[in-house]
């Protein structure tokens, strides 16, 4: 997965460029690179590393040009390095190339052309697109850009410029993000729509398998085999202010600030003022809700953790069977969903390969595919029966946060109001439930308040490189989530169990160096897992309590607790979770790691 951005206008085109790339730099940071026409010539700059190294380069030697692409990479194929850094160009040097995707045909075609005579320069799938439009390149740039992608298999969204038509940028996607912002004399390609909100507002989609062809003043669509396509554009409501870090050092910290707005806008028109829940948007019927027998929820990494709070609160409150899956596996496992079965894609970005494939297999088997997603008219939703959108606003962060938080909501919505038809769920606990979520964004502002108790505790922790995070029932997955916070932010081992798991094989680990977290809110099982922070503290190891308003046991129990509002038992996930992402974040931050853009990691992760 990369970004990828083109401009064609008025403008210099670099410093346009420049400024996408910053924007889509989530999505891959391994290495990037620009390529402009300019006077009959293609002038490129590229380098390996961030995006802050190709700007050096551009300051020592500048580039201009009216017209160009850019590329954001996250290797795939081929390391992190200048030559696979992208654009890549033909033999002739006349045309520039930038994808994101993987070409999975690509060892053939490269054979075909290396026998042909072309002279490869990278260990890139990509670089076999330039190769190709240069061979079926006759006097058309569209039409070569066709007939190379016609024989081409596997995922792309790629901008290409050619010396030969400098009034045009050709794109094209299949299975990759690819949206165009339409300005006033101007045109960008992106792979995502903050890359031109500085820019225009007005957006319109390429879908799959359709090519584009961009001048200054207008974007024409056409289908793969040659067909035009009418598409209206569309106003995007977000705000380019809202990408920025508005004050807070890390977009991480302000995303988790952002949460009580979050669920409140989450939430927004879906509670009635008569504690109704309105799910009229996913277009499905009654009918549909009373027919289901079964469940299954698809998603990847945090996303999975909010599909596993799905399973305990659709299975409690709706009182039907919930099977829960990694996305990356659910296919491979031959599962058994019928027409009666719902699947629940949940995914932020709405471009994770693996959810994608997921949830297209559960359709192609019958089942009707609800998503619960952050972007609108991504990938996954395009593929929906219907969709469920958290309001979470961009998140640049790498690590998910706030829509970690928007998930959830969107679950309990969808639990409540299918457990409310089914006749599981009486007038009075709708009410309550509807009464009692209208009241968590002003808890969750109570947590962010004592952000400071948490700071201290990141000073205590720092230097442990492995810890432990415990929680039972509807609070594991609320452990996992906090482990993988840790982890992937601060580098620090981190494991989520379930805590009656424990004493069967982890607790070889518990010595006085491995902190021990527990989630442990006064309700079902609170007793149980004091009992086994107390087996962790006969081993030596300091433990911390995440614990409920009011309860004056916990600190008998724990060396260090920290308190959150408390709430119904089944809410408390939403509020469990705010202590731990401020946790890992305030332990990363005091290690100086790279918080917003940990290493190895992209926001989006658009190849399987
Ligand atoms: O865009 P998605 O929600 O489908 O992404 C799924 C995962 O890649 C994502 O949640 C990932 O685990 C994050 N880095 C977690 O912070």
């Amino acid at each position: 997965m990369c970004g990828i951005v083109g401009y064609i206008g008025d403008k210099q085109a670099v410093p346009v460029l420049m400024d996408g790339l910053r924007r889509l730099e989530y999505r891959g940071y391994d290495s990037a690179g620009i390529a402009v026409l300019d006077n009959g010539s293609l002038h490129e700059s590229k380098s390996v590393g961030k995006l802050s190294i190709l700007e050096n380069m551009l300051k020592d030697h500048p580039l201009s040009g009216k017209v160009g692409i850019g590329h954001t990479r996250w290797a795939t194929h081929g390391r992190p390095s200048d030559d696979n850094a992208h654009p890549h160009s033909d033999c002739k040097h006349e045309i520039a190339v930038v994808h994101n995707g993987i070409i999975e045909n690509y060892m053939k075609l490269k054979k075909m052309l290396v026998a042909e005579g072309h002279v490869f320069v990278s260990e890139t799938d990509t670089e076999v697109l330039a190769h190709l439009i240069e061979k079926y390149y006759e006097d058309n740039l569209l039409s070569a850009v066709r007939h190379a992608l016609q024989n081409v298999e596997g995922s792309f969204a790629i901008g290409v410029i050619s010396i030969r038509e400098p009034g045009c940028i050709v794109a094209a996607r299949r299975y990759s993000p690819l949206v165009l912002g339409l300005g006033e004399g101007e045109n960008i390609l992106a792979s995502d729509i903050p890359a031109f909100l500085p820019y225009t507002k007005e957006a319109m989609l390429i879908n799959d398998d359709e090519l584009v062809l961009i001048t200054k003043d207008k974007a024409e669509i056409s289908t793969l085999s040659g067909e035009p396509v009418e598409r209206e554009s569309f106003q995007v409501l977000w705000d380019a202010k809202m990408a920025e870090k508005g004050g807070y050092k890390h977009f991480m910290l302000k995303e988790i600030f952002e949460q009580p707005q979050v669920v409140a806008d989450t939430l927004t028109g879906r509670l009635t003022d008569d504690n109704r829940i309105s799910l009229a948007e996913t277009g499905f019927q009654d009918e549909l809700w009373k027919k289901i027998n079964k469940v299954f929820i698809v998603a990847c990494g945090t996303a999975y953790h909010a599909g596993m709070v799905g399973k305990y609160l659709i299975e409690e409150i709706a009182r039907l069977p919930v099977e829960v899956d990694l996305a990356s596996e659910f296919r491979y496992r031959n599962p058994i969903v019928d027409e009666n079965s719902l699947v629940i894609a949940i995914s932020q970005s709405g471009e994770t390969a693996d959810t994608l494939a997921a949830a297209k297999e559960a359709k192609s088997k019958g089942a009707k595919l609800l998503s619960i997603c952050n972007v609108m008219g991504s990938s996954l939703t395009r593929e929906s029966d219907g969709v469920l959108y958290t309001r979470a606003g961009i998140e640049v962060g790498v690590a998910a946060t706030k829509t970690f938080i928007a998930q959830l909501i969107a679950l309990y919505l969808i639990s409540y109001y299918a457990g409310h038809l089914r006749g599981n769920v009486p007038e009075a606990d709708l009410n309550a439930f509807c009464s009692e979520i209208r009241r968590i964004p002003r808890y969750i502002d109570q947590i962010l308040v004592s952000h400071d108790e948490i700071k201290n505790l990141a000073k205590l922790f720092q230097k442990k490189t492995d810890f432990l995070y415990l929680g039972r029932n509807i609070q594991y997955p609320i452990a996992l989530e906090g482990a993988l916070k840790l982890k992937e932010i601060s580098y620090i081992h981190a494991e989520g169990y379930a805590a009656g798991e424990m004493k069967h094989g982890p607790i070889a680990l518990i010595d006085e160096n491995v902190p021990v977290l527990a989630i442990a809110p006064r309700g079902p099982n609170y007793d149980k897992i004091i009992s086994n922070i107390k087996e962790v503290k006969a081993r030596d190891a300091e433990s911390i309590g995440v614990v409920s308003d009011g309860d004056n046991e916990a600190q008998h129990h724990f060396d260090h607790i920290f308190t959150v509002p408390g709430t119904s038992y089944l809410l408390s996930p939403i509020l469990m979770t705010v202590p731990l992402q401020l946790l890992a974040y305030y332990i990363a931050d005091k290690k100086g790691t790279d918080v917003d853009q940990p290493r190895n990691l992209a926001k989006s992760v658009t190849v399987e």
